[in-house]
């Protein structure tokens, strides 16, 4: 077994599917470029009549996930099972077993990286998440290894395809959110429960990690503001399309304090306006997209597909090369010529704050459902001017039938606690209904 590294597979879904497929069809590919063998030696799943594709001869197959955690011949684990648990017990177990884990699973590590990451050095063994974050875009070996040199200013990003799918299919067609919804389930882009994508909670789970690994905090994903895309209507879409803006559900992380010194760190999930000609803007469809800026590199994008088969187990891969090329049967013990799985000294690592969601910084999309009648609009305007909240532009859509018409609003920058007050104040005016969208709005600078 010299010069080989030993792979077991837990979960023959999509992209433990396309793990398989990598490491039977590509395994010259990989060897060429190791120097050494990466042999998928056993896979486990409840599924086993289903036809893949593949020629498993040589491969053990099995339906009990025990008989790769603990078996003699596996030296790295891949779950791929996704969730938090068995998930959870199952990476832990393998670790435990000194074996190394590889996995695309964000929200086991958003929820239990801090967990796992100290486990994997107390055994010897290596962890790798690369797939978890962006899909097969390579942004955290990016963000870790390639920027290893900045102090990082500001992450964001796309970070999840079905969404970005909705929203560029509301604006492109005009469409409801519910229809696109539906159409998204049919393609098999969203999930039957639809739920942690499009409330915003695998976003959170990405950018939790991207801003820990950006600024050498624990990750903190119960902390990360997080709203989804479910309330947002044609209509919007249409009215920051005529103010030039494009909605976006976007993650953005920003450190704050002084002199260079991280103190707390910003994070938030929301539908974010974007100007139309920015960068960020022209990622459509299923595309993700991450943006880091660093103090020496300046603005940098990667770009690509932040899910299915082909795309997500190229990450998945390459982490599991990453370890063959310095931990094989020939030299067990080359953990630590890795990065740091967060890319900070794990006991460099800091318990930062979270900056409160009233302290964040913003500019604002308000839309108000208001009676056509005179005076609204100066009453309103007169509230924002006692929290000295400026207005950027007014939108004021044409009379209908209704009772209520939306009035848009821009704001210049004001903290998000300041506005919330001034909107409590709006919606007890009788003209106004009490249904307020606030979105924010950024401009990155691009
Ligand atoms: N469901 C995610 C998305 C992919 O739509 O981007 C996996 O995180």
């Amino acid at each position: 077994m010299l010069n080989e590294i030993r792979v077991g597979l837990l979960g023959l879904g999509t992209i433990g599917t396309g793990v398989a497929r990598i490491l039977i069809e590509q395994q010259e590919l990989m060897r060429r470029r190791l120097g050494k063998t990466v042999r998928l030696v056993a896979a486990a799943d409840r599924d086993l009549d289903r036809d893949r594709g593949l020629d498993f001869s040589g491969v053990r197959l099995s339906d009990d996930a025990k008989d790769i955690l603990t078996a003699d011949d596996v030296d790295l684990v891949v779950e791929l099972i996704g969730g938090y648990e068995p998930a959870r017990s199952f990476v832990v177990t393998a670790l435990e077993h000194g074996k190394h884990a590889v996995t695309a699973n964000k929200a086991l590590i958003a929820k239990h990286g801090e967990e796992l990451f100290p486990l994997a050095a107390k055994n010897g063994v290596a962890i790798g998440f690369e797939a978890a974050v962006g899909g097969g875009i390579p942004c955290l070996k990016a963000l870790r290894e390639g920027c290893a040199a900045n102090a990082v200013l500001s992450v964001y990003g796309i970070l999840n395809g079905t969404c970005n799918f909705i929203l560029t299919k509301m604006e492109n067609e005009g469409a409801d959110y519910a229809d696109v919804l539906k159409e998204a389930q049919e393609l098999g882009y969203a999930e039957a429960d639809p739920t942690f994508d499009v409330e915003g909670i695998d976003t959170a789970h990405k950018l939790s990690i991207l801003a820990a690994m950006a600024f050498g905090s624990k990750i903190k994903f119960d902390e990360v503001f997080t709203e989804g895309i479910s309330k947002i209507t044609a209509s919007d879409i249409e009215s920051a399309a005529e103010l030039g803006y494009r909605i976006k559900l976007l993650g953005i992380a920003k450190p704050h304090g002084v002199d260079g010194e991280v103190e707390q760190v910003e994070m938030r999930v929301h539908p974010t306006l974007v100007p139309v000609d920015s960068q960020i803007a022209q990622v459509s469809d299923s595309y993700n997209a991450v943006m880091v800026s660093g103090d020496f590199v300046e603005h940098t994008m990667y770009f690509g597909r932040g899910a299915g088969e082909r795309p997500t187990a190229s990450a998945v891969v390459a982490d599991i090369m990453d370890i063959a090329r310095v931990c094989s049967g020939d030299a067990p013990d080359g953990v630590d010529k890795l990065a740091p799985p967060m890319a900070f000294c794990e006991n460099e690592r800091r318990e930062l704050p979270t900056l409160p969601m009233a302290d964040v910084q913003c500019e604002y999309y308000l839309r108000l459902m208001v009676k056509d009648e005179p005076g609204v609009i100066a009453s309103v305007t007169s509230i924002l001017a006692d929290h000295r909240i400026s207005l950027e532009a007014v939108l004021q859509k044409e009379r209908s039938a209704a009772q209520h018409v939306p009035v848009i609003m821009l704001t210049h920058e004001t903290s998000e606690g300041n506005l919330q007050a001034a909107i409590s104040r709006i919606t007890q005016l009788s003209s106004v209904d009490p249904d307020v969208l606030i979105l924010r709005k950024e401009s990155f600078g691009a």
